[in-house]
């Protein structure tokens, strides 16, 4: 829109000016439905008024003081998240790659009280990890590497959901200090692994003494309809847990959460952030935290689930090749063709939603989302994808 800004982003020609619930208006005043959420971060929706009014107190009342302090609504979020994930600490930072660079802060360290001089981390094919040089080379897609090289050292990579790759990676690298990956693969598709992929990993982890770190940085908090993806599993408890996007509901904060092994690794001198942590964000996510409790919010993520996957399945049954993936609110709709397009006729028919992985349609809709709201989404994309799918045959494409 503006020459001044660099172009770093292929952006849609919109721009919105307010926003409330899962609605978004633009700057004539048309309605949206937000089926994106501004990818995963306002999962109570626009402006929700809980948060909106603990910050404009907050922002009144001290925004910043710096972390030479103690910061006591640091403290009380730390708390409130140790309990909510049953890790023991936590570091704040402000965006999702910072709190990957400190889970892999974490792990090298991790490594070289071990002896380990040159420690390597486990990393997943299609996995998304950031923008920054050590989480892009952990990002498993040579399009966010390419110009980029030399990538950082001391990473190598797996296929994704395949065990036995795990394991024969970790008997080839003596000097492996940690596993890092998503609990659902987000950019890469809405990838589900097998139910018991994650308890597979956790268990190899604890055998061979290497980190397991998981990236919820997008599944996290109630996005797939517990606090924290790892929780549909019985017996998973990450080493490392990074945190960020909804934690704030669009108020810039991220998370590293450490427990078991991880705990103690960083000390007085090794890492910071000016910003992080501070009175503002902190403020911001205990009420995003306190609200999703108290409306019983993972209950409704959980029922609407089911509710939108049917409907979905339903409505696509007679599609060829297309295929419905969900886990909470991460709906993904696999085309057996590249449907980048769709992005631009959703936004002529009022919807915001994203494409991902070529042909993956990626909805990641605000948790408080009503049964009518989900309707229209449904109702919306279906016809998308239906009339999308009668107009191109997967020859023509090809
Ligand atoms: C799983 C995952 N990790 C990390 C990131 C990077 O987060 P940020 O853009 O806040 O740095 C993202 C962003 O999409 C993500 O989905």
């Amino acid at each position: 829109m503006t020459e001044s800004v660099m172009p770093t982003y292929g952006r849609l020609d919109i721009a919105f000016t307010r926003g409330e619930g899962v609605w978004l208006y633009d700057e004539q005043g048309e309605a949206y439905l937000d089926a994106l959420s501004g990818i995963a971060v306002c999962n109570l929706g626009h402006c929700h008024p809980a948060v909106s009014s603990a910050i404009a107190e907050q922002a009144e009342t001290l925004m910043h003081t710096s972390n030479i302090y103690h910061v006591p609504l640091q403290s009380q979020l730390a708390t409130k998240l140790t309990e909510l994930s049953e890790m023991s600490q936590a570091f704040f930072c402000n965006s999702g790659a910072e709190a990957n660079e400190t889970a892999i802060k974490i792990a090298r360290k991790y490594g070289h009280s071990k002896g380990i001089d040159k420690p390597v981390i486990i990393v997943m094919d299609g996995s998304f990890h950031g923008r920054t040089m050590a989480t892009l080379t952990a990002t498993g897609n040579p399009k966010v590497h390419a110009g980029f090289e030399p990538l950082v050292p001391g990473f190598v990579r797996v296929p994704y959901n395949d065990i036995d790759a795990l394991r024969m990676a970790i008997s080839h690298w003596p000097e492996a200090v940690a596993v890092m990956l998503e609990p659902v693969q987000g950019e890469g598709g809405v990838r589900v692994p097998e139910a018991d992929y994650l308890d597979e990993v956790r268990t190899l982890c604890t055998q061979r003494k290497l980190l397991m770190m998981l990236d919820e940085v997008q599944t996290g908090i109630g996005r797939t309809g517990q606090w924290f993806a790892y929780q549909h599993a019985e017996n998973v408890l990450p080493d490392v847990l990074m945190l960020a996007k909804g934690l704030g509901n669009g108020m810039p904060i991220g998370a590293c959460l450490v427990s078991g092994s991880a705990t103690g690794v960083l000390e007085p001198g090794n890492h910071g952030s000016t910003f992080g942590g501070n009175p503002l964000a902190c403020r911001a996510a205990l009420a995003v935290l306190n609200t999703i409790e108290t409306t019983n919010l993972l209950a409704h993520v959980t029922a609407m689930n089911q509710h939108i996957t049917s409907a979905f399945e339903q409505a696509l049954s007679n599609v060829d090749g297309v295929h419905v993936r969900s886990k909470g609110f991460m709906f993904g709709i696999e085309l057996p063709i590249e449907c980048i397009e769709l992005v631009k006729q959703a936004l002529a028919k009022k919807i915001l939603i994203n494409v991902t992985a070529d042909k993956v349609i990626r909805l990641l809709p605000p948790l408080v989302m009503s049964a009518d709201e989900a309707n229209k989404m449904v109702s919306i994309v279906t016809d998308l994808v239906q009339t999308f799918m009668a107009t191109h045959t997967v020859e023509s494409v090809a």
